[in-house]
């Protein structure tokens, strides 16, 4: 080391290529900067982040004492490494009474959430420069693939398969790929697989498979994240790659919990079902993290899953009133594209977000500047609208997408309205 180094050079060492190149989330950090403004006493309509407001979406009021009487009773030590027994056996009770998948307790992992469950299935099953094939816009593959030191193969999406992938666009993909990286309800869009998108899908990975197992090849995975799947809107149906295809149930881990569907994203119970020595394998990772669930969660959540009558209250609440925030944010963008705006949306499908388009780069500001880019665009209708979205190239789509994600987790009912009625104000003033 040279004599001359100074304290500045010594906080900026190296470290491994991995960390050097990692980027943080595009999402987490937009929110940071609408925050600051919020703070600086701004008026903003801050619908970036996929949460929960718990004032307005709490989690069953069942689930919070059974929480609280957990840790009263002193269950304050480790939790079993795949989870606690009572737990495992909810879950598969739960997935085969509410989805006709049968998984056994030994065929189920928990963890704190659904973000280690799918790191941890990603070092499982990925080796350096093996290749991830997953659709943009998606959530977070990205970054899974870059922790795990695979080569991502990313598949555009548009609004004419709402953003979901098809055979016909992955088919070409999927040639030496390790993985398939598949989420349905889809965040960002709010939208799902339909039955002939996901079969046509299956088919295919199967025929990849049943073709390399037969040259000795190791297979493609399928991870699946359905996190979102009870969240459905309307007759919306959700379709997974198993019960459309059970040949597919040797390559295929799910991915689910309970943040999004209770609102419980602060509890942190999350699991996967999938092949047993997966599981095990991706329950030794996770163990070497401790990215457990903590215990009082789990014997809580495992009471919680098994009482029928109170989940099917919860759900059919909570979906309402997502619901009616998604139809009014969903309507005030069709008024808008009526009445001649250049915006529209995707009529929602489910989970919490809404596909809405703001086609106005290149429009003129009453300043006389010129929206260039859509970051642009996203910064006018911040300033203007008080409207924070998130654009959906931070969610991999091409830098030009006009695409947004609009989160209905921390609105009221009331606020589609008046977001809307300001967004007409600052299109108003464009040319
Ligand atoms: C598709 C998807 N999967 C998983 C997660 C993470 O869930 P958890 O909070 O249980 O880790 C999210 C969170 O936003 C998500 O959108």
């Amino acid at each position: 080391m040279k004599a001359t180094s100074t304290s500045s050079d010594l906080s900026n060492l190296p470290v491994s290529e991995m960390a050097e190149s990692l980027v943080g989330s595009e999402i987490i950090k937009l929110a940071g900067e609408i925050k600051a403004r919020i703070a600086q006493g701004e008026s903003i309509y801050n619908l970036t982040i996929g949460d929960f407001n718990p004032e307005i979406f709490p989690i069953p009021e069942e689930l919070l004492e059974g929480i609280l009487a957990k840790y009263r009773a002193q269950h304050t030590n480790y939790p079993a490494a795949n989870g606690m027994e009572s737990l495992r056996v909810a879950v598969s009770d739960f997935m085969r009474k509410r989805q006709g998948l049968s998984y056994s307790p030994d065929e189920i992992l928990i963890a704190g959430g659904a973000r280690p469950l799918i790191y941890a299935a990603y070092q499982a099953l990925v080796d350096p420069e093996d290749i991830v094939v997953f659709p943009v816009p998606s959530w977070n593959n990205n970054h899974y693939t870059h922790l795990s030191r695979g080569k991502a193969r990313l598949i555009m999406t548009g609004p004419e398969t709402h953003f979901m992938p098809n055979a016909e666009l992955l088919k070409d993909a999927l040639d030496g790929a390790r993985m398939l990286a598949l989420c349905s309800p889809l965040n960002p869009t709010g939208t799902v697989f339909s039955k002939e998108q996901l079969s046509g899908i299956c088919e295919l990975v199967l025929n990849i498979n049943t073709a390399r197992l037969a040259k000795n090849e190791k297979p493609l995975y399928l991870l699946f994240d359905q996190i979102y799947w009870q969240l459905t809107h309307g007759d919306t149906q959700h379709f997974d790659p198993v019960s459309l295809l059970p040949e597919l149930r040797p390559f295929t881990i799910y991915i689910d919990g309970i943040s999004k569907a209770f609102a419980a994203t602060g509890v942190r119970v999350g699991w996967a079902m999938g092949p047993e020595k997966i599981m095990n394998k991706m329950k030794s990772i996770l163990g070497h993290v401790g990215a457990w669930s903590p215990k009082a969660e789990q014997l809580a959540c495992a009471e919680y899953l098994e009482m029928d009558d109170a989940v099917d209250t919860y759900l059919a609440d909570i979906k309402t009133r997502v619901m009616n925030r998604l139809n009014g944010f969903y309507q005030g963008f069709q008024d808008l594209k009526r009445d001649g705006y250049p915006v529209d949306a995707i009529a929602p499908q489910a989970a919490i977000y809404l596909t809405a388009q703001l086609h106005l780069v290149g429009m003129k500001t009453q300043e006389g500047g010129i929206l260039e880019d859509v970051a642009a665009v996203t910064d006018y209708v911040l300033r203007e609208a008080g409207l924070a979205i998130v654009p959906f190239y931070a969610f991999g789509a091409e830098r030009s997408s006009t695409w947004y994600r609009i989160s209905v987790g921390t609105a009221q009912e009331s606020d589609a309205h008046e977001v809307c009625s300001r967004l007409r104000t600052a299109l108003e003033k464009l040319s």
